[in-house]
């Protein structure tokens, strides 16, 4: 067979399988016979570099290659739309194009994204570059990040033009927001404010494979260049689309006013149905000679303009300013303002960001706020009505300089511009923080213990640290007092008067409890709590390794240390350079761990659970510790699929047999370790070199299993 054929071929239907997926929403394939082609390419333009293309469909998944972005001059500046609020705004710009023209003209009324635009170039055919709008004259060339997104096309079909832009806007849907949000929350990393700020965070990535993952949007909406197939713009839109492009659905020829302004009514509430941003509407004087009539000024086009629509906004008082601490000692202000209704809730507090954000709007107590939901998910205050401020107005709110809870000084890490409490050990809502984390679901999902119960056995010193949950029994959690979690309110400014004296931490754990304790857990509630502690240590190491806490160690990347590691021992005494070896392991998250292990108390703290039981190392390991060096220094390919175990479990094998597995072939293979079903090009080139080929039996003859 010509590989060079079946590399074409494989590529172009790739492309559209891709295209009847994610543009045509009409998959004809199964994701499991598009993932086997997928396998095949990959394998064959491994095994086959010289026929590389800067298109095919295997760059989708991305690389961990650093990318740097050069940048790069547009070749039509990239401009902004001048903002309109209201009709008469929108009339006074169809006058003035009308005065200007004078004749009859059509507006295209089209959803205005609100992610990060972008500007492809197709030369031929094929993708060729992406640049960021970057200062409107030059961009960053972003190209292996877009290539990664499922629906920007790599080729086009049809009759496109031989050299072209399109520009359109990068999102990302409402529903990964949320879920990068939730997973950035739960490691206690900065939250991105609205999908427009994660979109363009991404897109600047330095690791395409972390931007594959996130899944992201391309809506086109503009096209230029020498040859466009036609003078309207809508009908060039219309081609796009044929060619294979993800433009938008909910476009519109409008003749006048009353077009417009039912596509506006329409969309001000509809849009919140879709799963993108959408800020307002962009109209468009549809012909592109007229849009050459008009021209533009020095920032905008004259033919174009965009209407906003209006973030719904509440005006309330500020009552107060809490300051709360995070599990990693991170410092939140809160602004508690009087309950206000807004798009359908109730908001109590709202998010003032940081240090610079309070000091720019010279907040005081007492101020009316504009709070605004807008695209954020956290209401957040916007601006103060300054006119309304009367001799009442309340002292001026400034950053705290010491915790709220353990008074220690704040500190400010290189970088960052948070603030954060540094006595990790010694302050209440940092090792509550901890223990919640440890028993959560996802780390070592201690059923039937949630905060409520976290916060009674501190509060009475029945646990002081994580490892003090498997000292617990039964006869403790029935004599630990039960607390109400209105009870407490450990996270706001401590007043030393309402202290209970007798929870006196020794001045180290602040707790205010203002009402004394309610009830008991009864035995049945304690032995199902011990007997939940009892099946966490059953948990797998890597879990327990996220369980700990480590500052910047997520799921994915504990799972990664676990799996390079093996057990905590190895990661205790791994050295910098060690750790970033580690995929996804970069220098933020090295030094983290380094300092992590440098604090004796978390080293006891391992030393306990060690004791305990829980799991501190991979379970396999256990089965491949009688290893042998009878493959030393073979370098072995695996291929095809395997009767008695997982490809995995051979890897494995091979490794604690003293091999090397590796995925491609070459003239320094030593054999092949084949199963049924070996790739075609593999056995070619196995047979092209002289290379062993060994079946699964005589393999496991060989190592002895
Ligand atoms: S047309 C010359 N159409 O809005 C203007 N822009 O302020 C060409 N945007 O930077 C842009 N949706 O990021 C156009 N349907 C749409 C749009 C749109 C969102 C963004 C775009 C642009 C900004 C203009």
């Amino acid at each position: 067979m010509d590989i060079k054929q079946r590399i074409e071929d494989l590529r172009r239907e790739l492309h559209k399988h891709n295209d009847l997926y994610y543009i045509e929403s009409n998959p004809e394939i199964s994701d499991i016979e598009f993932d086997k082609m997928m396998r095949e390419l990959q394998d064959l333009e491994n095994s086959y570099p010289e026929y590389y293309d800067a298109t095919s469909p295997t760059l989708r998944v991305g690389s961990d290659i650093s990318n740097s972005f050069t940048q790069q001059m547009h070749r039509y500046p990239m401009l902004s739309l001048s903002n309109t609020y209201t009709i008469n705004e929108v009339k006074d710009f169809l006058d003035r194009a009308s005065n200007l023209l004078k004749e009859p003209f059509k507006v295209c009324a089209e959803l205005k994204y609100d992610g990060t635009s972008i500007s492809l170039t197709y030369i031929d055919g094929k993708l060729s570059s992406a640049v960021t709008r970057g200062d409107g004259e030059k961009g960053d060339v972003v190209t292996a990040n877009v290539r990664t997104i499922r629906t920007v096309p790599l080729v086009l079909k049809g009759d496109y033009p031989e050299d072209f832009e399109i520009r359109g806007e990068i999102l990302l849907p409402w529903k990964e927001f949320d879920r990068l949000n939730k997973e950035r929350e739960e490691q206690e990393e900065p939250l991105f404010a609205n999908p427009r700020n994660a979109a363009s965070g991404t897109l600047k990535l330095q690791n395409s494979k972390i931007v594959a993952a996130r899944k992201l949007e391309a809506i086109l909406y503009y096209m230029l260049g020498a040859d466009l197939p036609s003078d309207s713009h809508y009908e060039n839109l219309q081609k796009a689309a044929s060619w294979g492009f993800n433009v938008s659905k909910y476009t519109k020829l409008c003749n006048g006013i009353e077009d417009i302004e039912e596509f506006i009514n329409y969309w001000d509430t509809e849009r919140k149905n879709l799963p993108v941003a959408t800020d307002g509407i962009v109209l468009k004087v549809d012909s592109l000679r007229q849009q050459v009539k008009l021209g533009y000024t020095a920032k905008s086009p004259r033919w174009a303009i965009a209407y906003k629509f209006q973030a719904e906004r509440a005006e309330s008082e500020l009552l107060s300013v809490s300051f709360q601490v995070g599990r990693t000692g991170i410092i939140t202000p809160v602004a508690n303002l009087q309950p206000v209704q807004l798009s359908g809730t109730v908001v109590k507090r709202a998010s003032l960001y940081n240090e610079d954000a309070i000091n720019a709007m010279d907040l005081h107590i007492g101020d009316v706020c504009y709070v605004e939901k807008g695209g954020e998910i956290i209401p957040k205050i916007v601006g103060i009505a300054l006119g309304e401020r009367n001799e009442r107005l309340g002292a001026k709110v400034s950053f705290i300089t010491k915790c709220p809870v353990c008074n220690t000084p704040l500190v400010k890490y290189e970088g960052e511009v948070a603030y954060y409490c540094p006595n990790a050990n010694g302050c209440a809502p940092q090792i509550k923080g901890r223990i919640e984390h440890f028993i959560a679901r996802r780390a070592m999902n201690i059923d039937g213990v949630g905060p409520e119960t976290v916060d009674s056995f501190f509060a009475n010193s029945v646990i002081e640290t994580y490892a003090d949950l498997y000292k617990l029994d039964v006869d403790k959690i029935v004599s630990c007092p039960r607390i109400k979690s209105e009870d407490l309110s450990d996270n706001e400014p401590q007043n030393q008067d309402e202290l209970n004296d007798d929870q006196d931490f020794g001045g180290l754990f602040a707790v205010k409890q203002t009402k004394k304790p309610s009830r008991r857990f009864t035995e049945l509630v304690a032995s199902k709590i011990v007997k939940s502690i009892e099946k966490s240590k059953t948990v797998p190491f890597e879990r327990v390794l996220f369980a700990l806490g480590i500052r910047f160690v997520g799921e994915t990347v504990a799972k990664k240390i676990a799996k390079h590691f093996k057990n905590i021992d190895s990661v205790i005494s791994a050295s910098f350079d060690e750790l970033i070896e580690v995929e996804d392991v970069g220098e933020r998250i090295a030094k983290s761990i380094i300092e992590f292990f440098t604090d004796n108390r978390n080293i006891s703290m391992i030393d306990e659970l060690k004791s305990a039981g829980v799991k501190m190392r991979v379970e396999e390991e256990a089965q491949l510790e009688i290893a042998s060096d009878i493959l030393k220094g073979a370098s072995i390919v695996i291929s095809g699929t395997f009767e008695h175990h997982s490809r995995d479990e051979y890897k494995a094998m091979i490794e604690t047999n003293g091999g090397k597995n590796v995925s491609s072939i070459s003239s320094k293979t030593d054999f092949i370790l084949a199963g049924d079903n070996m790739g075609p090009s593999k056995l070619e080139k196995a047979k092209k070199l002289g290379i062993k080929i060994i079946s699964e039996n005589e393999f496991l003859d060989m190592i002895k299993i």
